[in-house]
């Protein structure tokens, strides 16, 4: 007889079991939301005065007027502002996208690319592809040196390092098709700050400081633009202006992203390209396309998913995973049991897996998305979960090791009045990219040429991965984990989030649905709740303090888990939205683990 399916199976399972240590959980974090001094909602509410918030409001900036929710108060604040000048949820996307250009160097951008999706208020959702393309010369070996070993030099830094940038075409496809202010009214916000500057927080101060001894010393013109005049430090207030970035964004909001891919940014792009060894030419940029693409759709626990698909691996990670935890009716478990972090971490470990096996730039290749988001396929992995073993990643899946990745990208939510959301997750990749500013254009290059597997057929124990749907190849598209995730219930906006984090994404969107839909939480609780992370290889769990309490630790080992020493400082970022559809409000929760970051609503 075949066995039944496991998510048929699952919904009497659920009822069967009692949550009473659920619910303490969360009312203890719902409390803590409370206490905490960034949780009051009153102080920033926009919502009337005497409006009760609901439980799952607590600790969260409300508005009935939109949100945008970053991590940097100034970008949040200029969304805002185009939300209040009747702008909608994509025109704030795009203003807040230039504007952290400008005020977070180290992962806005407008020389890398990213991924958008847009879900609008009657249910329909769509998604732009604006991930950076290797140049029309680039080779599956480019990336090894003469003796057939990876140049690390070459694809983290320098002038080989950047795929072609899909950030400004990408803006402008999404506004062209859903914004509704004009284009000039939304990048010039931030052509405007870049020339009048703007004061450094403590934080950015200190980062510009160790960046200029580092990344940027061997880039005159990076050194230039982000270094005080006189050489000295920054200090916590100084002003930062950006007069070539301010020029940049000027042309394109004056001429759109022609201005960069055909104008006289490409034109300095591909001459200093030239000079330096590089291989974008004015043809790369010129051909360059940002794509609309439909969304990947999942469900969870009665909740519709709609996520990134390829060439981004994040939507698909998600929905294998969640889709395993449900036919594991996993959900039954408290948070932070061995029972549940066990699962948890082995529907990771699957999800990985096949990212790893099959994922890359679909236009290059037939990538088995269906197959690996439906229920059946879950059902399958779900059945080779031992509940009381550790499976082995090795044995799994064989011997590929994955690479250690740097965590600098970004991701930003945005709802309007009208309910319309937004989730954006775009990158430079490493913390300022390439470190090479464009002379006379004043913005960062990404690094993202060091997101394709670097040598074809090799997998080490240093982490690199060869398998072939993500070699390199010209004009292709380098797998992404970015994650940008929209949740509706019952037909209705509830959920906005994403966030960075190199191949940790997944993980950290999967803890915050996790935490809003499985268990409940407020979405500042959920936010705020310790991560864990396992990407399959290396075969160990990373886990922020607190993820993983002692007893859980000591069953985990028990049952073959490899849990690494010391916690991980931080993982993520994720700045989310929680609606109230039924009052529709908006509750922004920035993600406090970035300190400049802020959940900003219009004022009027
Ligand atoms: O696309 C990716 O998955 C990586 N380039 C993202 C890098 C990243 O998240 C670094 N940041 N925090």
């Amino acid at each position: 007889m075949p066995t039944p399916p496991l998510h048929a199976a699952r919904e009497r399972a659920l009822h069967a079991v009692p949550r009473p240590r659920r619910r303490t959980m969360i009312l203890a974090l719902l409390l803590l939301a409370c206490a905490s001094p960034a949780g009051g909602v009153a102080a920033q509410s926009t919502v009337r005065a005497g409006t009760a918030i609901p439980p799952e409001g607590v600790g969260a900036v409300a508005s009935r007027r939109g949100m945008v929710v970053s991590v940097s108060d100034i970008a949040s604040d200029i969304g805002a502002s185009v939300l209040a000048r009747g702008g909608n949820a994509v025109d704030a996307a795009v203003a807040t996208a230039f504007a952290l250009a400008v005020t977070h160097p180290s992962a806005g951008n407008i020389g890398g690319g990213g991924f958008m999706v847009v879900r609008m208020a009657n249910g329909e959702a769509t998604t732009f592809d604006f991930r950076e393309k290797a140049p029309l010369s680039a080779t599956p070996t480019m990336m090894l040196d003469p003796d057939g070993s990876i140049a690390y030099a070459r694809t983290d830094s320098g002038w080989l390092a950047p795929g072609v940038p899909g950030t400004v075409r990408g803006m402008e496809l999404a506004h062209r098709k859903l914004g509704k202010l004009p284009w000039r009214d939304v990048v010039l916000p931030a052509a405007q700050l870049a020339r009048r500057g703007f004061p450094l927080s403590r934080a950015l101060a200190e980062e510009l400081n160790r960046e200029l001894k580092t990344t940027f010393a061997p880039f005159p013109a990076s050194v230039a633009t982000y270094g005080r005049a006189g050489g000295q430090p920054w200090r916590a207030g100084d002003r930062l202006r950006l007069p070539d970035l301010a020029r940049s964004l000027r042309a394109i909001a004056d001429s759109g992203a022609d201005a960069f891919y055909t104008g006289w940014i490409a034109d300095s792009i591909a001459e200093q390209m030239r000079a330096h060894g590089g291989a974008i030419t004015r043809r790369d940029l010129a051909e360059y396309q940002a794509v609309e693409r439909a969304p990947l759709r999942g469900a969870y626990l009665g909740h519709e998913i709609v996520a990134m698909g390829p060439p981004s691996s994040g939507g698909v990670v998600l929905i294998e995973t969640l889709n395993q935890l449900e036919a594991l009716t996993a959900e039954r478990f408290a948070r932070t049991s061995s029972d549940w972090l066990h699962l948890r971490i082995e529907a990771a470990r699957r999800a990985y897996l096949d990212r790893a096996r099959y994922l890359g730039d679909p236009d290059f290749g037939a990538v088995p998305v269906e197959r690996l988001t439906s229920r059946a396929y879950a059902d399958s992995l779900a059945r080779s979960i031992d509940p009381d073993r550790a499976s082995s990643s090795v044995t799994l899946g064989g011997a590929l090791v994955a690479p250690t990745e740097p965590t600098e990208t970004t991701h930003y939510s945005v709802v309007d009045a009208a309910g319309n959301a937004v989730a954006v997750t775009y990158t430079l990749e490493g913390g300022y990219g390439s470190g090479v500013v464009v002379r006379g254009a004043g913005f960062l290059l990404n690094n993202e040429m060091g997101d394709f597997n670097k040598k074809p057929g090799y997998t080490s124990t240093r982490g690199d991965i060869g398998t072939p749907p993500n070699v390199i190849a010209p004009g292709k598209r380098m797998l992404s984990s970015m994650t940008p995730t929209i949740v509706a219930r019952n037909g209705e906006l509830l959920l906005v989030t994403g966030s960075p984090g190199g191949r940790t994404i997944p993980n950290t969107v999967i803890d915050v649905v996790l935490g809003v839909v499985a268990f409940r939480l407020p979405l500042r609780a959920a936010v705020d709740a310790p991560r864990v992370h396992h990407q399959w290889l290396p075969d160990e769990v990373r886990y922020e303090e607190g993820a993983i309490p002692a007893d859980a630790r000591a069953e985990l080992e028990g049952m073959g888990h490899v849990l690494r020493g010391t916690p991980t400082r931080s993982q993520g970022d994720a700045h989310s939205i929680w609606y109230d559809a039924k009052t529709r409000t908006s509750y922004g929760v920035n993600d406090r683990r970035s300190p400049d970051s802020k959940a900003s609503a219009p004022t009027k």
